[in-house]
């Protein structure tokens, strides 16, 4: 029977369902602003959504050895990816049995063990207590090693060379979780036969809740043309001008472009033409990255997609911002990969991953986390556009009065611009569908296993 409680062992507080169903209004684009800063909220986000989705773990590329492992996060909870001797890959949460200390501080590395830097205990590769020290005077030896592993995480799948786990060992596959989507992330992964590979991590901390760029990065190309428009001013100066072009110019740029969105919270929206040379979107063509990566990115990358993508998808499909639910976000051609990790209602630890094709020359892959740490790093010169915005809008939210309020995510409501290839609800680049069904998701989520 239905309880209008949030109840049972992982209540934090009491909320009701039929208040969680005013916090976001699918079908009128709306929702309140409290969901980003209320600790109620968090804590069950903690429980029904990063508890159980699928969560990005770490790339293939960065553990190709038996030993290899990084540290990696699924909401708060700190867990450790280890290559295993017949390939396989683990996650094993990242707390030590005995008085819970987090077992492993490096950020990646290899090793056959680890060893707690408390009291000493030691677990194999596959997360097995095997050491325990006094075990015969301390112990006597009744200690039941084999009870004190390391807490696996039960699902590990993979999708083109990208590790997710999930807590839930009832959630669906991987591919029946992400869906559509794959359509869109393949155009970013699966350029080439050998894949992608990590080249660079980068991480900084931003005073704001996850959503606000996990949402941005599945629905929101339009406030490049407002929030970005000094980087872009400067990007399109020809060389031999004086004075950057108007600033008007670029608050109506609007090229050919599409949104996708899933109702299971994914969103991407993309301009057409960015992947060839003076295409629409030829500002992410470039992105600012260096001549040679900018020449692979308009000429070689498309050449050699083209028969495992198809021409549309690998000639036209130019910039892309993409995530795919709840907090893994991307942008191409700029090829940067984003964790948005929740440290808190008012705080996000942000990962930068940059990625790029496996068998692209060295000095291409070079030149990707040139560019990449130019636009989109921590001081990257449109990144601190976005960081300032996010600050700021949970600056706009918190307060007594402010938090109060309803905001709008209104844009384009019912209206849909069909394409022959391309699948999930397809509408305008200027959009919030994808917003919609990313909150609408975020909330089905909340409430499921409760009404
Ligand atoms: Fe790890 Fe005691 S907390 S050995
Ligand atoms: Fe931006």
């Amino acid at each position: 029977m239905a309880s209008e409680t949030i109840g049972g062992e992982g209540a934090r507080g009491g909320l009701g369902a039929a208040e969680l169903r005013t916090l976001v209004d699918v079908e009128e684009g709306t929702m309140a602003a409290r969901i980003y800063s209320d600790p109620q909220i968090y804590e069950l986000e903690m429980e029904r959504i990063f508890g159980r989705a699928w969560l990005f773990l770490a790339h293939e590329s960065q553990i190709p050895n038996y030993g290899d492992f990084v540290v990696a996060y699924m909401g708060e909870d700190p867990v450790m990816v280890i290559r295993q001797r017949d390939g396989s890959v683990l996650a094993l949460l990242n707390q030590c049995r005995h008085h819970g200390n987090l077992l492993c501080r490096a950020d990646a590395g290899n090793a056959r063990s680890f060893r707690c830097s408390y009291h000493g205990w030691c677990y194999d590769a596959a997360g097995r207590l095997v050491q325990v020290p006094h075990e015969k005077d301390g112990y006597l030896e009744e200690l039941e090693k084999e009870k004190w592993g390391l807490v696996r995480v039960p699902r590990v799948e993979r999708y083109k060379g990208l590790l997710f786990g999930s807590w839930d060992v009832n959630a669906p596959s991987l591919t029946d979780y992400l869906g559509d989507a794959t359509y869109y992330l393949d155009a970013f992964f699966d350029r080439t036969e050998a894949g992608t590979e990590v080249v660079a991590l980068q991480r900084w901390t931003v005073h704001a809740n996850w959503k606000w760029q996990a949402e941005q990065h599945a629905s929101d190309m339009y406030h490049a043309s407002n929030s970005h428009v000094s980087a872009m001013m400067a990007s399109f100066m020809p060389e031999d001008a004086t004075t950057p072009p108007p600033y008007e110019r670029f608050l109506d740029f609007a090229p050919d472009g599409y949104q996708y969105a899933s109702p299971l919270g994914h969103g991407a929206g993309f301009f057409v033409g960015g992947g060839t040379p003076g295409g629409a979107g030829g500002g992410g063509g470039g992105m600012m990255q260096p001549e040679v990566t900018r020449e692979y990115v308009q000429r070689t990358s498309p050449d050699k997609a083209r028969t495992r993508l198809g021409e549309f998808r690998a000639d036209q499909v130019g910039l892309m911002h993409m995530t795919v639910f709840p907090n893994l976000s991307f942008v191409r051609p700029v090829n940067y990969m984003r964790l948005w990790h929740p440290r808190g209602p008012n705080e996000t630890e942000v990962w930068n991953f940059v990625v790029v094709d496996r068998d692209a020359p060295q000095d291409v892959k070079d030149g990707w986390v040139r560019g990449a740490t130019r636009t989109f790093s921590s001081a990257g010169i449109l990144e601190q556009d976005d960081v300032d915005n996010m600050a700021m809008c949970q600056r706009g939210v918190r307060g007594f009065m402010s938090r109060k309020t309803r905001l709008n995510v209104q844009m384009g409501r019912g209206h849909r611009k069909p394409h022959p290839e391309l699948p999930g609800v397809v509408s305008n680049v200027f959009s919030e569908e994808a917003a919609r069904r990313f909150y609408g998701r975020w909330q089905e989520m909340l409430l499921e296993g409760q009404a």
